[in-house]
């Protein structure tokens, strides 16, 4: 991907922690020290454990992040483009907490922490920004999760009505799945239960990735590889939820997997629709009319 400097300094003009420093020191100081990184879907870009020497900025794609907590709770949240992540190693030296992999493929600016910190020494706008940022940062992961109802609307259309009807469904399946999780909340014996509901989602989110990528496959589309590698990414992350699940005996455990993996599956599927099937609507669309 070719970035000039003209388009990175347009692009941090928007990045939290970035935005409030003068254009000038952007393009002197930190735009030099820049690296860039391209990551495939699925491929880890840091692991719970490393030591931090790296911070990152979502330039084009999005990730997922996993943090399993000493008490073995995992709690699950998604950074998107024109976003940061890594900056808790800016403040401390503990090894990283959490594991992020790229939910498509996804490109990140990075800049080495020894650099950025020797920056954030000598100019205290730096060390500000930042500090606000790692302090919003930790109140947003502390914040319990509510289950959210996504309502569909004509913004997630791709204009192919067959993908458009079946996006509609996973959507409503996502919601009925938080209606069940509210409901399990208040009722026993929920195991089996959250099982076969995985299975049933698991299996008609699969029979959708599977006509979508014929309808691509017939149209020719040039990056089909790429789009079934970011489908069998999700699949893999719902089996590694229900295989979690599995492992757990006590129930409310249990929901509280089950309610990461319905924040998980929403925030996937909506960003995958508006990012990457909406290429893919275009790109009908463009073939229909020549
Ligand atoms: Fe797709
Ligand atoms: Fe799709």
């Amino acid at each position: 991907m070719d970035i000039t400097v003209t388009d990175l300094v347009t692009f941090l003009g928007n990045v939290p922690g970035f935005k409030d420093l003068p254009k000038t020191d952007v393009e002197e100081k930190i735009i030099p020290i820049i690296g860039i990184s391209q990551f495939d879907p699925g491929q880890a870009i840091i692991s719970q454990g490393d030591a931090p020497h790296t911070l990152f900025i979502i330039y084009k794609g999005r990730v997922h992040g996993k943090t399993t907590t000493d008490d073995n709770q995992e709690h699950h949240f998604f950074i998107h483009e024109g976003n940061v992540f890594g900056e808790s190693a800016l403040v401390s030296n503990k090894l990283r907490r959490s594991t992020v992999t790229a939910s498509s493929s996804t490109t990140c600016l990075t800049l080495d922490i020894d650099t950025f910190q020797h920056i954030m020494m000598r100019d205290w706008r730096f060390t500000k920004a930042f500090f606000i940022l790692i302090g919003q940062r930790a109140i947003e992961r502390l914040v319990k999760v509510e289950i959210e109802t996504y309502y569909w609307s004509d913004k997630f259309k791709i204009g192919v009505t067959e993908v458009d009807d079946q996006h509609k469904r996973i959507l409503e399946s996502i919601n009925e799945l938080g209606e069940f999780i509210n409901s399990a909340k208040k009722s026993d014996n929920v195991k089996w239960r959250i099982q076969t509901f995985i299975v049933e989602i698991l299996n008609y989110a699969e029979k959708h990735f599977h006509d979508e990528e014929l309808l691509m496959e017939e149209a020719k589309a040039p990056w089909l590889e790429e789009h079934k590698q970011v489908h069998q990414g999700l699949a893999d992350d719902v089996i590694g939820f229900r295989d979690r699940i599995a492992e757990l005996s006590d129930e409310g455990e249990q929901l509280h997997i089950l309610e990461q993996m319905h924040k998980f599956m929403a925030d996937w599927l909506i960003h995958h629709i508006m990012k990457e099937d909406a290429k893919f609507g275009d790109f009908y669309k463009n073939l229909a009319t020549h």
